[in-house]
């Protein structure tokens, strides 16, 4: 009876973001747009909030097209009560509070995900709160854990400290006892990194991470460094690994063609990487959805970890949340709420 009585009651027609113009003098602005059914293996969900990333940015500008199949609106992330479910949903049930990875749709009243990247809203967290948590640790987890293979006892630098990605990225080594290195761009940045629990974060700006990181380390280098930088921090990240040190990129926000001297590599045996997570198949994001409720909720139920929340503008607000983050204002995740 409940079940059916949700679905009933369901609008036909949803308020979601749209970008329009041309490249260079993109507007976002709300449209009318069907409210999407959930398909096998996927649940509709009313969003409560949606995250805002770097790649929205990207994407709205044509540079970050979403994946075949995902939905035109932006949001990789999003908050919310589950409304309906599809056929073979067997985890997942109406009514229930559930924040989610997604291929796109989180800027809207109603989002679909699939059951593989649905994760429950952590205990001691509002369900606002829980808009930001997804992308950050999906993606934090799957490259220090997955591809660089962080070991107990090593140390981690994150550039970026104060983005969502690096405020996630801090507490969760912290909490796990890394020693934990940051970049960020002024004083009031690196004093949020230090307060999250970063044991040194070096403001790029007026200080050289390399020569810092080393002399820290008394001169071995720190074992696995998560970049978003790219450009001349990709030597200059080879510079500052110790021997069998790894790096993992996810951005390249200063350049993504660069020269690399591998006898740097070779010497040190070094290892590369660089990982997207939007484009990969839900056989691969689900199981870093189960790690990261193994492994991170509970830090977050037991308050050692929280979510840093920057802001939460209504869904309308979305350019002004753009623009806060083009200028890179905000210390942690920048929330919509439709
Ligand atoms: N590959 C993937 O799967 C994946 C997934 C999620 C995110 N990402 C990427 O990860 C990055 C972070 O995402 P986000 O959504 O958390 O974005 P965000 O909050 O806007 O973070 C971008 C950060 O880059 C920092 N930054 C810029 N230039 C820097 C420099 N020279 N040195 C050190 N830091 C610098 C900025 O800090 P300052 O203000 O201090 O300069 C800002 O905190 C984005 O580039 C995003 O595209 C990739």
């Amino acid at each position: 009876m409940a079940r059916k009585l949700m679905a009933m009651t369901l609008p036909k027609k949803m308020t979601a973001i749209r970008a329009e113009g041309e490249k260079g003098a993109v507007r976002l602005v709300t449209a009318e747009i069907p409210v999407p059914s959930p398909g096998p293996g996927q649940v509709l969900f009313k969003v409560a909030t949606g995250g805002v990333n770097r790649a929205d940015l990207l994407q709205v500008e044509g540079h970050h097209p979403p994946p075949p199949g995902a939905p035109e609106t932006p949001g990789l992330e999003a908050s919310g009560t589950v409304v309906a479910v599809g056929q073979g949903v067997t985890h997942v049930r109406e009514g229930q509070e559930i924040c989610a990875l997604l291929p796109g749709g989180g800027y809207a009243e109603y989002a679909i995900a699939t059951e593989a990247c649905v994760l429950p809203v952590p205990k001691g967290v509002s369900l606002k709160d829980a808009g930001g948590l997804p992308e950050v640790y999906f993606t934090v987890w799957s490259n220090v854990f997955d591809v660089a293979r962080l070991k107990p006892g090593e140390s981690f630098l994150v550039h970026g400290g104060s983005s969502g990605i690096g405020t996630a990225a801090i507490q969760l080594m912290h909490a796990r006892g890394h020693r934990v290195f940051t970049t960020a761009g002024s004083a009031e940045k690196c004093a949020a990194c230090v307060a999250l629990g970063a044991d040194r974060a070096i403001n790029y700006r007026t200080e050289d991470y390399v020569e810092i990181v080393k002399k820290e380390m008394g001169g071995k280098g720190v074992d696995v460094i998560l970049d978003m930088v790219g450009g001349d921090y990709v030597m200059r990240n080879l510079q500052s690994l110790a021997r069998q040190g790894r790096v993992v990129n996810v951005a390249y926000q200063k350049g993504a063609k660069v020269e690399v001297d591998f006898r740097l590599v070779q010497g040190k045996l070094l290892t590369l990487a660089a990982t997207g997570l939007r484009g990969r198949p839900d056989t691969e994001k689900a199981p870093i959805r189960d790690a990261v409720e193994k492994e991170v909720w509970p830090l977050i139920e037991a308050g050692r970890i929280r979510p840093v929340t920057y802001k939460v503008l209504p869904l309308g607000e979305a350019g002004a949340a753009h623009q806060i983050m083009r200028e890179s204002r905000h210390i942690g995740k920048i929330l919509l709420e439709p």
